[in-house]
């Protein structure tokens, strides 16, 4: 969407100021991929465009725009200036070839999924995901007639060929998925998604760029609910889908996995491969399911989400920092059964989550995050104990904001799951989720012993 065509009017003989940011640094790119100059008031920050609509030049330009001959904008629900700043910028930073933001997470997991599949498709999860995503997948997707099946051992290659169907159009997992922090495998996850043809889509919202990106690891579309780490500040729901243009359409379609949102051609326009290339998925996602739906972001949170994005490395290494000092504190307290973070030495999971997240400066830990599981003696009334008597962690649904919180996810984000699906997913009465902040970690660390006394 951003106008980066053309040059910003600098004294003749000065430099003018980079616009391609490809080959710059993780940090470098996060203050500056997708800004554009702005011609006409040098303002410094892409500033809010709220505008509903786009003037056309002309009669023949109204008519080339709605015919897909020119991709000038048509209206803010298919796209926006600010908004694309973010979309640009979130590409950047995760390896990819195009995003489109939307109003949420919820509305990236199914804007991305209703671009591969409809009803009587068939799509493939890890189980162990985001409470919310297995609602979503549950109840609005089996109403609109996509079976979503679980693989609960994702390391099981028996399973996964157990679960995929002749109709089945992606495989979809997390990078961390909470309360659990049960890293998984994205490699392996890639690799079996690879051997059936399918796109691999990963939800990164726990992640983030600054810590893992799945497109190095052979994922191929990443959704994101900004409202998290992204933005950083609690302050704007948002999401966004990340293309990483490195599926092959064409060549699924024709070993028998059909994709006509993407590979069907338009009469005088081709299809969408044949006029995006490596942007053909993220193209077909804003113009046939997102302008269709019509989950568009605020442009205001647009602006939130590509201003948050600037401090994303920095706030990331805190947030894991004060995460690795907190958990390896908690897992000594005599009150805590087990204290589940991947980063930590004493997990099971941390060689894994060494090698795909690498260590912190310190080498004490592997970077998994700041969204962990807790587990308090005494079942629900010891968690109900130390949930009331924190006060510096809100008692709140939502994680990756500055502000530390606390949620029971078994009465809460899993209240609706049967008793043998929570126990699958190791739901506990005793267990809390946790959401650590930019506070002092000291400070946190006094908040918990505190509550932990009423335990
Ligand atoms: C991993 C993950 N994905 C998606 C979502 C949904 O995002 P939103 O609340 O922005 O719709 C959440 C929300 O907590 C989440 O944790």
């Amino acid at each position: 969407m951003a106008d980066c065509s053309k040059t910003p009017e600098t004294t003749p003989g000065a430099a003018s100021p980079h616009t391609d940011w490809a080959g710059f640094d993780f940090e470098t790119r996060q203050v500056h991929a997708g800004e554009y100059p702005d011609l006409n008031n040098g303002l410094r920050i892409p500033p809010i465009a709220l505008s509903a609509g786009y003037v056309f030049g002309d009669f023949d330009d109204q008519v080339d725009r709605f015919a897909g001959r020119s991709i000038d904008p048509i209206y803010s629900r298919q796209g926006n200036p600010t908004n694309g700043v973010a979309e640009e910028r979130l590409a950047s930073l995760e390896g990819g070839a195009a995003a489109v933001a939307v109003s949420s997470g919820q509305a990236a997991i199914s804007a991305a999924l209703f671009t591969l599949a409809g009803g009587g498709d068939h799509i493939v999860s890890t189980a162990s995901i985001y409470g919310g995503t297995r609602i979503l997948f549950g109840r609005s997707f089996q109403r609109f007639g996509i079976d979503v099946s679980y693989v609960w051992d994702s390391e099981d290659d028996a399973e996964w060929e157990r679960a995929i169907r002749p109709n089945t159009k992606a495989i979809y997992t997390e990078t961390i998925p909470n309360p659990r922090n049960d890293v998984t495998d994205l490699a392996r996850i890639a690799a079996v998604a690879r051997r059936f043809n399918l796109p691999l889509v990963v939800d990164n919202t726990i992640g983030t760029p600054a810590l893992i990106r799945p497109f190095e690891h052979g994922a191929n579309i990443v959704v994101h609910s900004t409202t998290k780490f992204l933005t950083g500040n609690g302050a704007a729901v948002g999401g966004a889908i990340v293309d990483g243009g490195n599926f092959d359409w064409e060549a699924a379609e024709a070993a028998g996995r059909s994709y006509p949102l993407i590979t069907t051609a338009k009469p005088g326009l081709g299809s969408m491969v044949d006029r995006f290339g490596s942007g053909a998925y993220a193209r077909a996602a804003r113009e046939a399911v997102v302008n269709d739906i019509g989950p568009s972001l605020s442009p205001f949170n647009g602006f939130l989400l590509h201003q948050g994005m600037e401090t994303l490395s920095l706030r990331m290494e805190r947030h894991v920092t004060s995460s690795l000092a907190i958990t390896s504190w908690l897992e000594q307290q005599p009150e805590v059964e087990t204290v589940d973070y991947a980063g930590l030495p004493s997990s099971p999971l941390y060689e894994l989550a060494a090698r795909d997240y690498g260590l912190t400066a310190a080498g004490d830990g592997a970077r998994t995050g700041s969204v962990f599981g807790v587990t308090v003696r005494g079942g629900i009334d010891g968690a109900r104990a130390f949930v009331n008597h924190l006060r510096l962690f809100s008692r709140m649904t939502g994680i990756g904001d500055t502000r530390s919180m606390i949620i029971h996810p078994l009465t809460s984000t899993h209240a609706t799951f049967t008793p043998d699906v929570n126990e699958r997913l190791g739901i506990t009465p005793g267990l809390l989720r946790l959401s650590v902040g930019l506070e002092s970690a000291k400070d946190l660390i006094a908040d918990l012993r505190a509550a932990l006394d009423h335990v």
